[in-house]
């Protein structure tokens, strides 16, 4: 019989497939049986425990600039606190800067990340330029197979035909187009009507952000793809009417694969209307936070399994000073809220233990369809033998109280703040070793790796 390295002993183990009572056997680095009285060097008993596949985050903005300030998380802080929440892979995004090809913007962007992140990672290649479209192929080798394109957000913006053109040329790698979709015109038009009004405030960003926006420009990219054939991945939807028009394609056999965020299930625009000017500044992001029925609609299209993915969205910037410096006008505050660290434990907290998901649901939306999306499924995002043994000891009935001391996030503030949750990861195992127990940190440099994206498999 076969000694393992460590053996994860009587967990409950639970996959996408299901969950059973089992031993789990780790040898090299990788997953090597699931089975019982599995005997290894080192043996953790994980009696009243889960054990999951460790967390996929297909979309976070590590060290990302802007305009006028950069993220205040970068690759060693974000991929730190990540782990401590339980995920172990992120998916972030290459910005070429104009005269960069894609490969040289690619290398750079591995070159930021090198010795500094605790977790292997992935990178989506941003088209924001539709002369960049001819290297789309020369990707391909170097494992980029997911390309982001906005219909908004100013420079980064492309028009249909140039849509089109990525969808076309992402069909012929069979790789995956994401799109941040909200219609640029109707948020012109609700904006240039609010700073008529002088309506600047930071109350008033979700009114320069319809929900009609994010409907249009999700519909009309539903039907550019269905055109192209292309694999369409829909980020961050945050309205009934997305998750309406994405759950009409997918039962007309659309490849596509739908995203929320734990901030559209979990926060409302009520948190705009707070007196206190800069807190309502940490909850600008794009899209903004929506209406109550808009989070009904997208929990019930989590659970019909329209909405497959969760990604954080993670982009923080400090309230001071960087929220601060834009407070005059809310165009200038930088968008985008933290989350990195909470996304697992908030989808348990509030979708299993709420009764909405199934356990099974959890660990596929927050693990395994992540990881399916942007083809670094099976060896992330599984626990079939020969995957990598990421792994998270989930305690189910452990206590946590949100709060910013209580986080790893590099960044002033938590939009969860107060928040208890029951149910929170009690060890993450990278590639066999223990990087966090019990919130310590185990390993004393980060050693994570990039990741080659291969193909996706569209989840259902
Ligand atoms: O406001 C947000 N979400 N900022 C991050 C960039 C994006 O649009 O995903
Ligand atoms: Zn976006
Ligand atoms: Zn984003």
């Amino acid at each position: 019989m076969m000694n393992f390295d460590l053996v994860i002993h009587n967990g409950t183990i639970v996959s996408e497939s299901g969950s059973q009572l089992a031993d789990l056997g780790i040898k090299d680095g990788r997953i090597a049986a699931i089975g019982l009285n599995l005997t290894g060097k080192e043996v953790i008993d994980a009696s009243g425990l889960l054990v999951i596949p460790g967390g996929v985050d297909p979309h976070v903005h590590l060290n990302m600039p802007t305009a006028t300030t950069i993220t205040s998380e970068d690759w060693f802080s974000g991929t730190l606190a990540a782990a401590y929440g339980g995920t172990t892979t992120i998916l972030d995004f290459v910005e070429p800067l104009p005269g960069e090809t894609l490969k040289e913007a690619l290398q750079a962007r591995k070159g930021e990340a090198a010795g500094q992140t605790w977790l292997d990672y992935g990178l989506h290649m941003t088209i924001s330029d539709s002369e960049k479209i001819p290297e789309i192929k020369s990707l391909v080798e170097e494992g980029v197979s997911s390309f982001k394109i906005y219909t908004t957000y100013g420079d980064m913006q492309l028009n249909d035909y140039e849509i089109v053109a990525v969808l076309d040329a992402v069909k012929t790698i069979n790789g995956i187009v994401m799109v941040h979709a909200e219609n640029d015109a109707i948020v012109k038009h609700a904006t240039r009507n609010l700073v008529k009004d002088e309506k600047l405030a930071a109350q008033w960003h979700p009114h320069s952000r319809p929900a009609l926006a994010e409907v249009e420009a999700v519909q009309r990219m539903i039907y550019l793809a269905r055109v192209s054939g292309a694999n369409l991945y829909l980020v961050h939807l945050s309205t009934r009417g997305a998750v309406a028009a994405a759950g009409q394609a997918l039962e007309q056999g659309q490849n596509l694969v739908a995203e929320t965020c734990p901030q559209y299930l979990l926060l409302n625009r009520e948190r705009y209307q707070n007196e206190d000017s800069e807190v309502a500044a940490g909850f600008v992001c794009s899209p903004p936070l929506r209406s109550p029925g808009d989070q009904q609609a997208i929990w019930h299209a989590l659970r019909q399994k329209t909405v497959l993915s969760i990604g954080s969205d993670h982009c923080a910037f400090n309230i001071h000073t960087q929220k601060q410096a834009g407070l005059s006008d809310f165009r200038t505050i930088p968008g985008g809220i933290p989350g990195i660290e909470l996304r697992y434990p908030l989808l348990y907290h509030f979708g299993v233990r709420s009764g909405m998901l199934s356990l099974e649901q959890w660990v596929t939306i927050c693990s395994t369809n992540p990881a399916k999306s942007f083809g670094i499924w099976p060896q992330k995002g599984s626990l079939m033998v020969g995957a990598d043994a990421d792994l998270v000891l989930f305690d189910p009935a452990k206590e946590f109280s949100v709060n910013v001391e209580n986080l790893h996030e590099k960044v002033d503030y938590t939009p969860y703040d107060n928040f208890t949750l029951i149910g929170f990861p009690v060890m993450t195992i990278l590639k066999g070793k223990k990087l966090i127990e019990n919130g310590v940190l185990r390993e004393s440099v980060p050693t994570g790796t990039f990741l080659k994206c291969g193909s996706p498999i569209i989840p259902n």
